[in-house]
């Protein structure tokens, strides 16, 4: 079996029908991957509407007060966030003409954009090959292969972006990481996952051996 083939397999038969999805649009992207950092999908899902709503474009998004931007913010919680899509914004509308960079090299160097935001936006922006490695990724990854180093630990993140850069090669890394960030948040779930109707579990170590609900194994700091 092949982990990548069977997980994109169930991704195509699975997937909830998200607005983000099926658009290249850095921006909207952008907005999605923010508002869903430290928010889950159904919270998220109403602010994400009203954002793109009130600013189309990146340009209309750099053009807005503080203000505004935060009131829209509110009930979100971590107004941190909103206050460095703001800078983030202006930062484009200033240096890239109010073009949304698609490569990851340029994202990265962007205020409030980390490795999995830049993996996130590049890989759904532009199909560009970076894997994304996200809490619900670190916990696929660590049960299907029974990898026990700690997934916050400096070793074990290094284990698992050599594993996920193997895994996406030959894969559309669009689809491939939409696939096992959605695998992860409803099939490989934290708590009580849906082994019984799982496309890998025959192969998964976590389920041959009794350590679904050990791994991932974070360590405490
Ligand atoms: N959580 C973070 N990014 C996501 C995405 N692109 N789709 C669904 N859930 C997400």
């Amino acid at each position: 079996m092949i982990f990548q083939t069977e997980i994109v397999k169930w991704y195509l038969n699975n997937k909830r029908d998200l607005p983000w999805r099926g658009t290249t649009d850095a921006y909207v992207i952008w907005l999605s991957e923010i508002i869903l950092q430290q928010t889950r999908v159904e919270q998220g899902l109403p602010y994400f509407n009203r954002f793109l709503e009130n600013y189309p474009t990146i340009t209309a998004f750099a053009a807005a007060s503080e203000t505004q931007i935060l009131k829209l913010w509110q009930g979100l919680g971590y107004y941190s966030r909103g206050r460095n899509m703001l800078y983030t914004a202006r930062q484009i509308q200033e240096i890239y003409d109010g073009k949304f960079p698609t490569k990851y090299d340029d994202l990265i160097r962007l205020k409030g954009i980390g490795d999995y935001t830049a993996a996130a936006i590049s890989s759904f922006s532009s199909n560009e090959m970076k894997p994304v490695l996200d809490g619900n990724v670190f916990r696929v990854l660590s049960r299907y292969f029974g990898i026990d180093t700690p997934i916050n630990s400096t070793s074990g993140k290094k284990q698992f972006i050599e594993l996920a850069q193997k895994l996406i090669v030959g894969q559309e890394p669009s689809v491939y990481n939409q696939a096992i960030m959605e695998f992860g948040a409803l099939q490989c779930k934290p708590k009580s996952p849906s082994c019984q109707s799982c496309p890998v579990q025959s192969d998964c170590f976590a389920s041959k051996n009794e350590l679904v609900n050990v791994l991932p194994v974070k360590e405490k700091k």
